[in-house]
């Protein structure tokens, strides 16, 4: 049988428990995971007890509670509050998702929340995103093409051609589905993942750009591509409901096509 040993300073313990500021009527508990690169300890587990009947609907509204009255260390990012800017994405009641549109009452029991999986950490919360941008400036998002544009300055699609590109521009980057990706999580230094690839598909399939031969070749990679064995936790966890492997499978098809198989 294999047997692992971990790193000393991977074993996560319990850490202090913070009762709520004024006795709480309907008390919840928050169990968020704590990490501070400036400190010697080991990552830890911290309880935050909070008054639901104080605190805003949203995960996110605890933790800046949290945040404001009970521990000012805590660290997390967000921005816009409202699923847009994809900030606040972690790891919450084992899914992957938004803070600010994940529901309190949709969590039964304690909640418990972590960053985003297998990404290093810089602080409690906050990921680093620095490898996941530099793959998704690998695929050169923003159109291509040789041909002038209009002397009107817009270049028009027809309807059909503009709802190619629904279910994939709504995509903020929030790496939840990468994240939840276990070929991303074993090969994510070569596996460009779900929402890289759910982009790269935004620009193949936009009707406008011109590079498409150009932008497959980059793809046509055992690792950058081919890693998705259709295990689904993309479409499963992502917040915006969008399908990136279905994008996958459609770069794939263009792959096919073009070699005429
Ligand atoms: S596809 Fe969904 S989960 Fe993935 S980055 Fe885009 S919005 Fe986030
Ligand atoms: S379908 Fe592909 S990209 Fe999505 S989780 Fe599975 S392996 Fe990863
Ligand atoms: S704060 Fe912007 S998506 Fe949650």
């Amino acid at each position: 049988m294999a047997e692992f040993t971990l790193p000393a300073n991977s074993k996560i313990y319990e850490g202090k428990t913070h009762k709520a500021v004024i006795k709480a009527k309907n008390p919840k508990k928050i169990k968020i995971y704590r990490y501070d690169p400036d400190s010697s300890e080991n990552p830890h587990i911290d309880t935050f007890e909070i008054d639901r009947d104080d605190c805003g609907p949203m995960v996110l509204d605890a933790i800046i509670k949290i945040k404001n009255e009970q521990d000012s260390s805590l660290t997390f990012r967000r921005s816009c509050r409202e699923g847009i800017c994809g900030s606040c994405a972690m790891n919450i009641d084992g899914t992957n998702t938004l803070a600010c549109t994940k529901a309190l009452d949709d969590i039964s029991g304690d909640v418990k929340i972590y960053p985003l999986p297998h990404m290093k950490v810089v602080k409690d919360l906050v990921p680093d995103m620095q490898h996941f941008y530099a793959q998704y400036a690998s695929i050169e998002p923003w159109l291509k093409s040789d041909t002038k544009a209009p002397s009107t300055g817009e270049r028009l699609q027809s309807q059909e051609d503009r709802k190619k590109i629904d279910g994939l521009y709504e995509c903020i980057l929030c790496a939840c589905c990468s994240t939840s990706c276990p070929s991303y999580w074993w090969n994510g230094d070569k596996y460009l993942g779900p929402a890289v690839l759910l982009q790269a598909y935004r620009w193949l399939i936009d009707t406008r750009d011109e590079a498409r031969g150009e932008r497959l070749d980059q793809l046509e990679d055992p690792f950058k591509l081919y890693r998705c064995h259709t295990i689904m936790n993309c479409t499963t966890t992502c917040p915006k409901g969008l399908n990136p492997a279905k994008a996958i499978a459609g770069v794939k098809k263009m792959l096919v096509e073009r070699k005429g198989i």
